[in-house]
């Protein structure tokens, strides 16, 4: 567990373990697990800005996003496809084909995410997953009572993560109730995990994840069993751990 200072304090904390990852992966590349939502938005900033600065290379990186809204086209400006697009990998060296998302719009979204689950495994599984964590202690969308060994797979979104998501749509109406998340025991074969939180309203999800008793009803402490997790939080984020 690092606490920083500051939001930019820990983005640059992640993407020091992605450089170290990409520096070091081997000739057959590295895999990358791209989160969306506000979290991680700082440090794809700040490995751009290594990209262009330092020749920080995604060239022989893939990357597996996440989780993917059901419903919306991937040229919807709230479309995780587009979100990381916009985001980060356009910024960067890697092949625009080669940043994978679960299709939300393919006719049979339970085939779909099976499909997306064994893609991951295929390509010989994540060496280093970004998460960000939500205000109910959901990591991708696998929000409360998830099963701990679940694969990707289809989910109803809770009210309070629709409601905080409805900040980057036009009212939250207009927010998809389903997606497509990888599940807990798939986020779990990462082989690395770095998880950044920044934040008041982070401070009690990051608390239950640390220090609260394992179990469904909190889904990130599902990250207790894993060998190899880096959690990075600012002060205020930390603001709650004994
Ligand atoms: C995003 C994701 C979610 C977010 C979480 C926090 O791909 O899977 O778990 O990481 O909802 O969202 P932000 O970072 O917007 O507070």
């Amino acid at each position: 567990i690092i606490i920083e200072r500051d939001a930019e304090g820990v983005a640059r904390q992640v993407a020091d373990r992605f450089e170290s990852v990409i520096r070091h992966g081997g000739r057959f590349g590295v895999t990358l697990g791209l989160a969306t939502g506000s979290s991680p938005v700082a440090t794809y900033q700040e490995l751009i800005r290594r990209h262009r600065e330092e020749g920080l290379s995604f060239g022989h990186a893939r990357a597996f996003l996440l989780d993917e809204y059901v419903g919306i086209p991937r040229s919807h400006e709230q479309s995780y496809h587009r979100f990381i697009r916009e985001h980060f990998t356009s910024h960067v060296d890697i092949a625009d084909e080669l940043v994978i998302s679960p299709d939300g719009q393919a006719a049979d979204p339970v085939g779909e995410a099976a499909r997306y689950d064994r893609g991951i495994a295929d390509a010989g599984g994540v060496d280093l997953q970004i998460l960000g964590i939500g205000g109910n202690g959901h990591i991708g969308f696998n929000e409360p009572t998830s099963a701990l060994t679940s694969r990707t797979r289809v989910k109803t979104l809770t009210e309070q993560t629709i409601s905080d998501n409805a900040r980057f749509f036009d009212s939250p109406e207009d927010v998809p109730v389903h997606v497509i998340t990888q599940g807990l025991g798939t986020i779990m074969e990462a082989r690395r995990i770095v998880l950044a939180a920044t934040g008041e309203s982070k401070a009690s999800a990051i608390a239950a994840m640390i220090e609260g008793p394992f179990g469904a009803f909190c889904p990130a402490t599902i990250l207790q069993m894993h060998p190899a997790v880096t959690v990075v939080v600012d002060e205020d984020a930390a603001g709650e751990l004994q």
